[in-house]
């Protein structure tokens, strides 16, 4: 495929240079508005602002922006909008794990304990809406409070399935689309908006955004199993130990002997790899080819990422977005 040679020949280096004056003043727009009265959101937002983070969601926002038209204020506040309701999700998210780690780094309900972070989180959200309000759209806003509470629902999903083996693969997806799907969308879909494009536009590049998505969260389940505790910047093997049954595993189980669901079985009951060690997950995994399986999906869905970018007139933007797409199910954490 032409776009696709196109596409690699992008860097990873040539895509954040198109943003990263943008991308910088995002990140003074986050500082400037995570100050609150109350000191302890003040410092939680500086941590989590420090922590690092691949800041994909605001790339996505002003990539596509840049595609289907302009950028001004607008693409900056709601860069800084989307990664500050990422953080926020993640704040929560670490309470509800009792995460431990996020980003290398000890999680905050770790650092100020979890009547802090959940406020905290609460003050984000909130904070991130207030920005939004500037924009005087309740189509921005729809958007917005649809894709929170959608996300807040998942997590209550995945609470709901917890330490549960019976986990299918249409159960899996839902909660991906929820989880981390939503939110690439609208990121997409908010550039669109912004950049000038019309409803046929946002739609499109909403598509484009939601199968990135997917992909990516298939592409961190299995990363979770596979990688190293010091590229993921959390412990390895941790979903399976905080009691989530992801899709690698799901191919597995599928196929997997009596004795073989045994052990999932009592590491799920466990919460802890002492009767049954990770590298016999691994192996089962792998005796079933669940990994590769997953990645076949992910596969899938960023191929349609890519015939969704692909309709648009070629721009270096497209061929960014397009880029982006590779680097999605090549990365390491
Ligand atoms: C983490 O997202 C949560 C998931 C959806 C898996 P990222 O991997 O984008 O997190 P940061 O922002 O780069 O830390
Ligand atoms: C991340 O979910 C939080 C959201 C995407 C809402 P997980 O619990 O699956 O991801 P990590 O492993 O903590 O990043
Ligand atoms: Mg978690
Ligand atoms: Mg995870």
């Amino acid at each position: 495929m032409a776009f696709g040679k196109l596409g690699q020949a992008l860097t990873v280096r040539e895509i954040f240079d198109l943003i990263q004056d943008d991308l910088r003043l995002i990140e003074t727009e986050i500082g400037l508005e995570s100050i609150a009265s109350v000191e302890a959101i003040t410092t939680i937002g500086q941590y989590l602002q420090a922590s690092g983070g691949k800041r994909l969601r605001p790339s996505l926002l002003l990539l596509a922006a840049k595609m289907a038209g302009d950028t001004g204020p607008s693409a900056i506040r709601l860069g800084a909008v989307v990664e500050m309701i990422h953080t926020a999700t993640l704040v929560h998210d670490d309470v509800i794990d009792a995460a431990e780690t996020r980003r290398g780094r000890p999680s905050t309900n770790a650092k100020w304990g979890n009547h802090v972070s959940v406020l905290g989180g609460d003050w984000l959200y909130m904070q991130a809406f207030q920005i939004a309000l500037r924009e005087r759209s309740f189509h921005i806003l729809d958007l917005l409070i649809s894709l929170t509470q959608a996300m807040v629902e998942g997590e209550l999903l995945q609470l709901e399935r917890i330490g549960k083996i019976g986990v299918t693969e249409a159960d899996y997806m839902e909660l991906v689309d929820r989880k981390t799907a939503s939110l690439f969308s609208v990121c997409t879909k908010l550039g669109a908006l912004v950049g000038g494009g019309d409803s046929n536009v946002e739609e499109r590049l909403g598509e484009f955004g939601w199968n990135l998505g997917m992909a990516f969260q298939l592409i961190d389940d299995v990363l979770d199993f596979t990688s190293r505790e010091k590229t993921l910047g959390k412990p390895v093997g941790g979903d399976l130990r905080e009691g989530k049954v992801t899709l690698p595993l799901i191919y597995a189980l599928g196929e997997a002997t009596v004795a073989e669901r045994g052990k999932i079985e009592t590491i799920l009951r466990d919460r802890n790899y002492n009767a049954v060690p990770l590298r016999d997950v691994l192996a089962i995994v792998e005796k079933y080819h669940g990994f590769k399986r997953v990645e076949e999906r992910a596969q899938a869905f960023t191929d349609k990422a890519r015939r969704m970018i692909n309709e648009f007139p070629e721009s270096s933007y497209q061929r960014a977005l397009y880029a982006i797409t590779e680097l999605v199910t090549d990365r390491d954490h």
